[in-house]
């Protein structure tokens, strides 16, 4: 497992457990891709790259250079040399020049992995099995300047192969990087599919799989944040490939902004992905002497189906993204007031919910929106971080006081990045809000948003929550975020810099969110942007948990919650019991099957408990008891998709399984009752085949081969949406 270089092959071999990635250097000069797939453990492969085969002409028959250019399989592909499909670099000069080419100057072995200034970025893990090792490929483009290095890492105990770039002009003159993405995969490429993860607010994350066929296809964003419609995240698979098998290489973006994915078929059949920065609306201007690095991007390959890499993604966010305190702890349960009382709260109200959600078994109280400024709708205030004494007499460490007293955390919301034009703080800086001078300022949800890129701007963000949060005692801070870019530019920035405003934004962001968990690191940090506009990567390296949607009907949960599983940990996944009819759909369903889906997230409330009746009140107690037995099992096991409703139309169902494969449990939803037809037969993923397990509550043993090969009959439940825990253990 590792990293090596073999200097005869001229190859460059990074082995994890289960999956090998070969780099060949062709004529001393070309970086191509060799190899990525499942362990091959020989040396020959060389050959794979076609250097030798029409029309792979070998570089130096120069007058076939082009088509040489437009075949040669490149670890990163740039612009204007003859490779017509999908650049990864393109460069400006000062004279107005575009293009670059890259020549290969060396490499470095690295044990263990850098960080990336100023981004998020995997790590490597603690212990023994943690550790890691990059692969560093220098190069460089002999007319403009520009160095180049492509970054590789793996860890011992991961089937993920990261990968970054950063540049560097060593020379004398300006040059403008007009777009740097972050990974290049070319491949042949067989009859394959493309999975992406779609949606829009309040349903976020649908899974949509396409055929892929010749041409390119798309999914980015150019809204300022990674957003609700498509997830930093593509994968091709094999046509035939399903959750547990066929072959599927995944790229995901650790960042929050801006971004493309693409999978490109070829004239000759050949596949190109490539992921980074949104080339749109950006460009930076890299002076001589000066760097600029490319986010991280995390590859997978599985040769086990979408499962494998599910598992392999979970795993690695767990043990190398992660990093709060939370992450292997209990998370608080928590009752938030949004959907409860909207705007419409005072001290006297939180505390009724608080006491009756103390009395359940709940143990945390969060604040949402409405408590500062004058804010009693979405229509101002945004920047004026000053507790509304009206609503809160006495202040937040009044209110803070009672909740400890009742033996309650509490927790609060913030939308820091945002400015209403109705707001002290748009009266005195106006010039604080991204803006393009002349145009009239674009609002959505009556809002504008703060120019990150000024540094005032950054610290001013950071007072007014860290003066808000060493006020009171406070557990927990929502951060939101609820509009997406409009005329884009910056007061702040001069007329050659305006191309960085997006990057400069989400790295002033990052910032933020940095200080913000450096000087308070027993914060619980839960990250939002209207639901899920901002549930990425990026944002896990500075919060455990993500709200997923704002969307709290259990069936709609459903798809949304399956497509964020499919990418994200379920500790990472916000998940709350809200009341009926539900506020997005309308919808009634069972108050247990809406704990059922809560149960697979970071579980909490967001209703008003006085109000429910008392069976619903006996039920919150239930599903807190069950909280408490399962979310070890649901934080840190591993996650088996058995059924997809969104594919059969009327049932659902996952199962986690513990690391040790001692228990396992298996939720069962049935979306749509079905008459006249016999049990389901549902077969058990991921025990030990000689084990013995016990189906608690029935006193029935099964062997674990039973349960995997031949599977359970579970029968079928009256009504709609109702739902079953199935729970195993080993005997
Ligand atoms: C959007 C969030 O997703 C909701 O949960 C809630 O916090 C509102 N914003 C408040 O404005």
């Amino acid at each position: 497992m590792g990293i090596e270089y073999l200097e005869k092959e001229q190859l460059f071999r990074l082995t994890t457990p289960n999956t090998e990635y070969v780099i060949g250097i062709t004529d001393g000069i070309y970086i191509g891709h060799v190899y990525y797939g499942k362990r091959l453990g020989d040396a020959r492969c060389g050959y794979l790259m076609r250097t030798g085969e029409h029309p792979f002409t070998p570089a130096q028959k120069k007058r076939e250079k082009c088509s040489f250019a437009d075949t040669y399989p490149w670890e990163y592909s740039t612009w204007g040399v003859g490779d017509y499909r999908e650049s990864s670099l393109n460069v400006r000069t000062e004279s107005g020049y575009r293009g670059c080419e890259l020549h290969y100057e060396g490499y470095q072995i690295i044990q263990g992995k850098p960080g990336l200034p100023g981004l998020p970025a995997t790590f490597c893990g603690e212990g023994e099995q943690g550790g890691g090792q990059t692969l560093e490929l220098y190069a460089q483009d002999p007319v403009t300047g520009l160095h180049v290095t492509l970054r590789y890492s793996v860890f011992e105990d991961s089937d993920a192969l990261m990968r970054s770039v950063s540049c560097s002009n060593r020379g004398s003159q300006t040059l403008y990087l007009e777009k740097v993405l972050s990974a290049c995969l070319d491949m042949d490429c067989g009859d394959w599919d493309t999975l992406t993860l779609h949606g829009s607010w309040a349903r976020e994350h649908i899974m949509d799989r396409r055929e892929l066929t010749l041409g390119k296809y798309l999914a980015a964003s150019a809204r300022g944040e990674s957003g609700h419609q498509v997830q930093p995240f593509m994968a091709v698979l094999d046509r035939n490939a399903d959750q547990e098998h066929g072959e599927v290489y995944g790229m995901h973006f650790v960042y929050s902004g801006n971004f493309m994915a693409m999978a490109e078929k070829t004239q000759f059949g050949a596949l190109r992905m490539v992921m980074g920065i949104n080339p749109e609306g950006f460009e930076w201007v890299l002076e001589p002497g000066a760097d600029f690095d490319a986010p991280e991007v995390v590859c997978v390959y599985s040769d086990e189906g979408l499962g494998k890499m599910t598992r392999t993604l979970h795993d690695l966010y767990r043990n190398h993204l992660i990093r709060s305190p939370y992450l292997h702890q209990k998370r608080p349960i928590l009752i938030n007031n949004w959907e409860a009382t909207y705007f419409d709260f005072n001290t006297e109200k939180l505390l009724q919910i608080a006491a009756e959600a103390k009395k359940r078994g709940i143990e945390m109280l969060v604040m949402d929106d409405g408590w500062f400024g004058k804010r009693s709708s979405d229509e101002g205030s945004l920047g004026d971080w000053v507790v509304n004494e009206e609503k809160l007499p006495g202040g937040l460490a009044y209110l803070a006081d009672r909740l400890t007293e009742m033996g309650m955390k509490f927790g609060i919301w913030f939308e820091p990045e945002m400015i209403s034009p109705d707001s002290d703080l748009y009266r005195k800086h106006p010039e604080w809000a991204v803006q393009h001078p002349g145009r009239e300022l674009t609002q959505s949800r009556a809002q504008y948003i703060l120019d990150l890129s000024r540094p005032e701007v950054v610290d001013y963000v950071y007072e007014s929550v860290a003066s808000i949060l060493r006020s009171a005692n406070i557990s927990y801070v929502k951060w939101d975020m609820n509009r997406q870019f409009t005329d884009v530019g910056s007061l702040y920035l001069d007329g050659t810099h305006q191309g960085e405003l997006f990057h400069r934004y989400v790295l002033g962001v990052y910032r933020l969110q940095e200080r913000l968990t450096a000087e308070f690191p027993d914060l619980l940090l839960e990250n939002c942007a209207s639901g899920g506009a901002r549930f990425d990567p990026g944002m896990l390296y500075y919060s455990p948990q993500i709200w997923c949607s704002d969307d709290t009907d259990a069936v709609e949960r459903l798809a949304i919650q399956e497509g964020t599983a499919l990418l994200y940990p379920l500790s990472t996944i916000g998940a709350h019991v809200s009341d009926c009819p539900n506020h997005a759909v309308g919808r009634n369903t069972p108050f247990q099957t809406r704990g059922y889906v809560a149960l697979a997230g970071t579980f909490g409330y967001e209703l008003d408990i006085t109000k429910i009746s008392p069976e619903d009140q006996a039920e919150v107690e239930k599903q807190v008891r069950l909280y408490h037995r399962y979310q070890p099992l649901m934080r840190e096991g591993d996650y088996y998709r058995l059924a997809s409703w969104k594919e059969n139309g009327t049932w659902d169902c996952w199962e986690v399984v513990s690391k040790d494969r001692s228990e396992a449990l298996v939720t069962l939803i049935q979306v749509l009752a079905e008459p006249n037809y016999h049990s389901r037969r549902l077969k058990i993923a991921g025990l030990e085949p000689d084990g013995t397990y016990e189906l608690e509550g029935t006193g029935q043993v099964y062997s674990g081969r039973l349960l995997m090969y031949g599977g359970l009959l579970v029968e079928r439940t009256w009504g709609d949406y109702t739902g079953t825990l199935l729970h195993f253990i080993k005997r």
